[in-house]
């Protein structure tokens, strides 16, 4: 470990205690075993001697600073002496102190683990889940919001809606994927205020970018709770909260009650209602109030073409001016945003290169695409020639570039099987997941593991390296999102979740294998030591021991703790692997299952898992009966 991993890690801590362990061994008698030429590995060891300078320092940095900032219950020493080559299992000495330190570590990283939960139990009691949920949409529009620049137009004609409150009708706001949608709105959220006055209170959401605000029944029970909260009035009862029909009827006799004025006006803003799932027919749009009383204003995003939202809008709310199309980026507009990004970045192009990029903007003047093919630009040298090179000319082929260019960078396997994974998942996958999927997935160890053998023996896992060099290429098309109480990352634009299904999912067999190793993950089976056969094909090697170390996904990890990962995953992921037979035994017809879900989740998750696998496999004799 170096000095400055310490620094951050236990130094720079708030609070080190949590989650910071010391084993501090002395080697009793190692000044006189300097001549070992293992020595060099146990302690600094200049021309023959102990460098004086260097242990000094790293004595203060051990007793002075480390050990002072750590309770006593975090430092466990050992003092053991020298054996032939240090640290020698042979020796009995050695083998005690090694079971020791093992035992020891694992109690001690349990302790820690179960105290981080027991306070995690805690937090969440406290702040309520409604807390994080409004944090999380904040800070998606502050990101949103800071490297926006020009569309005036649009925004002018938004807020002069929003100030008009003669008008009760809500705005709808719509334009194809990646043309600023989502950007324009978070610039809305965030103007509110200053347009409105400072009395304004804005509720945003930016649909599906959390599992909260995933489905229209928790969307609409989250927003009532935040207004409640607002305006201090008495939150709903859980059962209505839970109930689909009494929610809308009491959120619209909620903001007919409110006590708003022209210095305490109200504003909801929904992006990308078509990111809502189709459960509770939330694309046929009767949730929205199609008349607000005064001085509550919504306005919405949407995709138009995308489950008849916009074509269901218009059949219920036939106002034209309602409706503001986001219109193309001009080309001066894309020449100020691309200057920006580059001076953003400290880069600069060349003419030429200039030229290409804008030329191909022209094309198709999105957002979106002018943000693909700055990615390209942005890595070129000055002496990059780029007479001829493709860059597609619509989203999906510049996306398809894209993913071609990791694949030659990172591999074509470990590639396209890690965007795989991440396009396969229910709310995402966290990065442990990913990274156990992609050590249990046997065409990627086979590949990864083509040139050396795996550094432990009886191990074998990805390198972790691997996956964060592909993510750090493609990390600012991916969002992290809140599911489950963790965190998890997923496409950020729907274009590339539908580019990645085209690339790697148009064989089913393909989408089916990506889906049932994750289901075996979430059920456990390769998880605590169990050994996954493989043989690599390239070294001609079969390891019949290789554990590659995946969790072991227990229901629960203690007697409160669901695992609500393993609860939404396990049942998606069944349901597309087309394992009929596994889905009935352990989840439609496993009461332990379902007991669990609706403790550990809801009755409403429960129906959820029941209608999407009716949605997917009609053919199941399956039949939801709501009495
Ligand atoms: N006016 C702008 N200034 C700077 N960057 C912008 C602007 N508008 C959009 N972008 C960038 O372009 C990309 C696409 O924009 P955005 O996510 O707002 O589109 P969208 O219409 O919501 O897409 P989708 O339909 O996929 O949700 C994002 O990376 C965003 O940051
Ligand atoms: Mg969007």
């Amino acid at each position: 470990m170096t000095e400055e991993e310490v620094e951050h890690g236990i130094l720079g801590s708030p609070n080190p205690g949590a989650q910071s362990l010391c084993y501090a061994r002395h080697i009793s008698d190692i000044e006189v075993k300097l001549s070992d030429k293992n020595s060099r590995h146990f302690t600094d060891i200049s021309q023959g001697k102990h460098d004086m300078e260097a242990q000094d320092l790293l004595s203060k940095l051990k007793r002075d600073r480390v050990l002072q900032k750590l309770g006593e219950n975090n430092i466990t020493r050992f003092e053991i002496p020298w054996s032939d080559g240090g640290i020698n299992v042979s020796d009995r000495l050695h083998e005690e102190y090694l079971n020791n330190f093992c035992h020891k570590f694992e109690s001690d990283v349990q302790r820690l683990i179960d105290k981080s939960l027991q306070h995690t139990v805690k937090e969440k009691a406290k702040e309520g889940s409604l807390y994080k949920e409004v944090l999380h949409h904040l800070w998606f529009c502050q990101d949103k919001c800071e490297a926006f620049r020009g569309r005036e137009d649009i925004l002018e004609k938004i807020q002069t809606f929003l100030k008009d409150f003669n008008r009760s009708e809500p705005m709808v706001i719509y334009g194809s994927s990646g043309s600023g949608k989502t950007s324009i709105m978070a610039v809305v959220a965030k103007s509110a205020r200053r347009w409105l006055g400072d009395g304004t209170v804005c509720i945003s959401r930016f649909l599906g970018t959390s599992p909260e605000s995933s489905s229209i029944r928790s969307t609409i029970a989250s927003i009532c709770l935040q207004i409640c909260e607002v305006y201090s009035m008495d939150a709903p009862k859980a059962d209505i909260l839970e109930d689909y029909s009494q929610l809308i009827r009491f959120f619209h006799a909620l903001i007919a009650s409110l006590p708003v004025s022209n210095v305490r006006p109200l504003v909801i803003i929904l992006d990308s209602v078509d990111q809502l799932s189709p459960t509770n027919n939330a694309h046929l749009m009767n949730w929205l109030p199609k008349k607000c009383p005064p001085f509550i204003k919504i306005a919405i995003s949407v995709l138009p073409n995308y489950h008849d939202i916009l074509t269901n809008l218009r059949r219920s709310l036939p106002i034209e001016s309602a409706y503001i199309e986001v219109p193309m980026l001009t080309i001066e507009m894309g020449k100020e945003i691309l200057d920006a990004w580059l001076q953003g970045l400290g880069r600069t192009l060349t003419e030429e290169q200039f030229e290409l990029v804008l030329s191909r903007f022209t094309q198709c003047p999105q957002p979106l695409f002018l943000k693909l093919i700055f990615t390209e630009a942005s890595r070129w040298e000055s002496y990059t020639n780029v007479r001829g090179l493709d860059l597609g000319s619509d989203v999906p082929q510049a996306i398809r570039l894209l993913f071609q260019r990791l694949e030659r960078k990172h591999g074509k396997t470990l590639t396209s099987r890690a965007l795989g994974y991440i396009t396969a998942g229910r709310n995402g996958l966290t990065e442990n997941e990913l990274e156990d999927a992609l050590s249990l997935d046997d065409d990627v160890i086979d590949d990864v593991y083509q040139y050396w053998d795996p550094p432990v023996e009886g191990v074998l896992r990805l390198p972790n390296l691997l996956w964060a060099r592909i993510r750090h290429d493609i990390d600012e098309f991916l969002a992290e999102r809140q599911a489950n109480g963790k965190t998890v990352i997923a496409w950020y634009h729907r274009q590339f979740w539908e580019a990645a299904q085209t690339q790697y999912f148009s064989d089913p067999n393909e989408k089916q294998s990506r889906h049932s190793l994750l289901s075996e993950y979430f059920q456990g089976k390769w998880g605590g030591g169990r050994k996954k056969h493989i043989t690599l094909t390239r070294r001609k090697k079969t390891l019949a021991d290789a554990d590659r170390q995946v969790s072991s996904q227990p229901l629960m990890f203690s007697k409160r703790v669901f695992n609500l990962r393993k609860l939404s995953e396990m049942p998606f992921h069944l349901i597309h692997s087309g394992h009929a037979d596994r889905l009935a035994r352990k989840v439609l017809f496993n009461f332990e299952w379902i007991y669990g879900k609706v403790r550990g989740q809801s009755l409403n998750e429960v129906l959820e898992d029941y209608s999407l696998a009716l949605e997917v496999r009609p053919d199941l004799d399956v039949r939801c009966v709501m009495v």
